[in-house]
């Protein structure tokens, strides 16, 4: 029997359950371009997030990518946003001719440090992408004053915060718009899938033409769009998966407690601190290893040794992957935190059928 531990494995729904919400395909034959399992799963979500729009995409990043473009903003101004993150957040940045500004990092949840945004503020400074690293929440009020004063538009990338929700509201709310993941790695997902949320009724019609190559009517091409559109198997995927949210994310709980009590208050190991007023979706289970009595990089290799998967999440830094060296804003030496803790952090596995038993295993991996 293979007793190796994945970082991470995908939620399904039953094979019974998904074949009976894809069975009406072979009916209609209609796979894709926004057909019925498309506009159930919108209305779902936007009903669940209880936000006005949801426009849902082939993948987060794109989703990203689309909101971002869909703010029109001047090509070469400055968005501030942070390097710890996954490479999606500040490609969809550049992609977008625009300029990302990397902002240090709270050492406690990983999150955008607001108290340093202010000072990378400048006349060209155009929009600030902050990441719920984690599903860890950033400040939103902060955020939210910092916007309004300087005039600057919000774009939350919010792939690791599906579920997750702030005194009662759900992270699809805040900024400009927000962005989910629904990769198959994450709490919620559609295979790969992804989401943008907002309330500007003017936007529903131009990321959905966006996202369709820019085509708005038979015969008239008004943007230069991409293809991004959600299949009927992804959608159909993400309805699945919906109704089975709750328990996920309550299995993943009882995991994240389990590690907790394990390596809680251990000398020179770090948890993400608990946020209060947030409901988590116990999306990640990161630790930092901080004058451990191993490094991360041994920790590391000793899980590899005993066949578990681990994930230097994120390492390294987006400001400094060679995409970016000739950047002028690039250098992990400008985010001295991020840079401290992306040297020290790992994911351990999680995920909602994760035997208790396997937590033990994996801690005791960790701490003998
Ligand atoms: C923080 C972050 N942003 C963006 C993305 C991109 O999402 P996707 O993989 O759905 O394209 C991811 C994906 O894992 C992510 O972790």
């Amino acid at each position: 029997m293979n007793d190796n531990i994945l970082v991470t494995r995908s939620s399904m729904p039953s094979y019974e359950e998904y074949c009976e919400e894809i069975k009406e395909l072979w009916d209609s034959h209609w796979l894709t371009n926004m057909g019925n399992k498309h506009q159930l799963l919108q209305q779902e979500l936007e009903e669940f997030l209880g936000i006005e729009h949801v426009v849902l995409y082939t993948n987060g990043h794109l989703a990203l990518e689309n909101s971002i473009a869909a703010l029109n903003l001047p090509k070469g101004g400055e968005v501030i946003t942070t390097p710890f993150t996954f490479a999606s957040t500040t490609h969809a940045i550049v992609r977008n001719g625009l300029v990302p500004v990397f902002c240090d990092i709270r050492e406690d949840v990983f999150t955008i440090d607001v108290d340093k945004i202010e000072e990378l503020i400048t006349p060209n400074t155009v929009a600030i992408v902050p990441v719920h690293v984690y599903g860890n929440v950033c400040d939103v009020e902060k955020i939210d004053y910092l916007s309004k004063k300087y005039g600057i538009k919000v774009i939350y990338d919010a792939a690791h915060s599906f579920g997750v929700k702030y005194k009662g509201i759900s992270t699809a709310c805040f900024g400009d718009a927000a962005m989910f993941s629904f990769h198959a790695t994450k709490v919620f997902n559609t295979i790969e899938g992804g989401c943008v949320c907002f309330k500007n009724d003017s936007w529903v019609k131009l990321l959905n033409d966006m996202k369709n190559f820019g085509i708005i009517g038979p015969e008239t091409v008004e943007y230069v769009g991409g293809n991004a559109k959600m299949n009927e198997f992804q959608a159909a995927m993400g309805i699945c998966n919906l109704r089975h949210l709750g328990e996920e994310i309550r299995k993943r709980k009882t995991v994240v407690e389990k590690y907790r009590s394990r390596l809680e208050g251990v000398d020179g190991i770090r948890l993400s601190a608990i946020q209060e007023d947030v409901e988590s979706n116990y999306a990640y289970f990161p630790v930092v290893f901080d004058g451990y009595k191993y490094t991360r990089n041994e920790i590391f290799e000793k899980l590899a040794k005993a066949g578990i998967g681990a994930r230097k999440y994120f390492y390294p830094l987006t400001n400094s992957f060679d995409c970016y060296r000739n950047y002028p804003t690039a250098g992990a030496e400008r985010t001295p935190i991020a840079q401290h803790i992306a040297l020290r952090v790992l994911t351990l596995p999680l995920y909602a059928d994760l035997s208790l038993k396997d937590v033990d295993r994996i801690c005791d991996v960790i701490l003998t």
